[in-house]
């Protein structure tokens, strides 16, 4: 049986994806082997190679002066490839960032692995409830790239549209990615670990604006340099290909859907139904300010918090899982990406409300 899967990553898969892939385990397209079993160069893996990106520009609107890549090492991989690859120490540029939350954090801290960066604004001091009001941001004139966290996975606050900035924007769309349109021509770099929107862990999404290829000036690691990846099909060594089978299935499944715009509906009606819920409840909360609240990442805590384990324990009894907050923060987090179908969330509500309606 499979249950209500709401956990923050590696998380659900659509149903149908897991089922094609099993339908094609042991024997991928009449080859005789599975998909893991055969070379990355041979004709078949380069089909899936080539599908998976065309998909994925389809999906994104991604335009042609934009480089498609598929790194390994996932989001945290990307924290490093962002400043070795761009930024031109030698003429004092820095990385900025715009701090958001736990994610936005962690960049910055792999970032001071390499020489300074510099926090533009935070929303620290109001515990990550908001993002900080574009006008306030200070930009310095050195900044290699100015760094957004589109969505922050733990705090569940979401940029609701694509930020305002002169400067190269570098976007973390790992909790967001596919979940509604992103104008990709406003970014120098989208980049995403897999195991939320887009297929299993171990690979991740860069798209880079071409003319941004080759402009660090410090050696890059040769798995994380994009100019290595762009003219060797994101084949720098062995790729991760059970991952990248299974991402170039999700993006088919997203476009037999309707695609992202259809995603973004779904999304947002499923967002919706649990906030509405959450607010009216006086049992739950969800304290993050209303205009940035995320529409993939719903964290709440109960009034009473001594009922945490309880509602836990008896969420997987009801068969819902993955619903603990995060280990840095605790409470409670439902997590909504796009395999998430809204019978699932239907369910959650309906089991919110018994659960807060038998407390003694
Ligand atoms: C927004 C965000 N950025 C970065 C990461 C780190 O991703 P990875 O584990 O792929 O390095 C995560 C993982 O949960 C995330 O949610």
């Amino acid at each position: 049986m499979r249950v209500h899967n709401f956990t923050g990553g590696p998380a659900a898969l659509p149903e149908a994806v897991l089922q094609r892939a099993a339908s094609e385990l042991l024997d991928f397209r009449g080859i005789g082997a599975s998909v893991m079993e055969i070379s990355h160069r041979s004709a078949e893996f380069s089909r899936i190679v080539e599908e998976s990106e065309a998909t994925l520009r389809r999906l994104m609107r991604i335009p042609d002066d934009y480089a498609v890549l598929f790194p390994q090492g996932g989001a945290t991989g990307q924290f490093a490839a962002i400043v070795l690859n761009l930024v031109k120490s030698e003429a004092g540029e820095v990385p900025c960032y715009v701090d958001t939350g736990y994610w936005a954090s962690r960049a910055v801290k792999e970032a001071k692995r390499y020489g300074d960066a510099v926090i533009v604004a935070s929303s620290k001091a109001q515990n990550y409830r908001q993002i900080p009001d574009p006008s306030t941001w200070h930009v310095p004139d050195n900044a290699a790239f100015l760094h957004v966290t589109l969505n922050e996975t733990i705090g569940g606050v979401e940029y609701q549209s694509d930020p305002p900035t002169d400067v190269t924007l570098v976007a973390d769309a790992s909790s967001n990615i596919l979940s509604r349109p992103i104008d990709v021509s406003r970014y120098g770099v989208i980049y995403a670990g897999a195991q939320k929107n887009l297929g299993p862990s171990g690979i991740a999404i860069t798209i880079v604006r071409k003319s941004l290829l080759g402009r660090g000036d410090r050696p890059i690691p040769t798995i994380l340099d994009y100019t290595t990846l762009e003219q060797g099909r994101s084949m720098a060594n062995t790729p991760p290909v059970f991952a990248w089978y299974i991402a170039g299935l999700v993006f088919d499944w997203v476009e037999s859907e309707g695609g992202v715009e259809v995603m973004a509906k779904r999304n947002d009606r499923k967002a919706q139904r649990l906030y509405a819920f959450l607010d009216q409840s006086g049992f739950y909360q969800n304290k993050v300010a209303n205009a940035f609240r995320s529409r993939m990442n719903v964290p709440f805590i109960l009034q009473d918090e001594s009922r945490t384990q309880a509602f836990l324990a008896a969420a997987r009894d009801a068969g819902f899982i993955g619903l603990e907050g995060h280990r840095s923060v605790g409470g409670v987090r439902a997590s909504l990406y796009n395999a998430i179908r809204e019978a699932s969330v239907e369910a959650l509500v309906n089991f919110l409300d018994e659960f807060a309606s038998s407390a003694p």
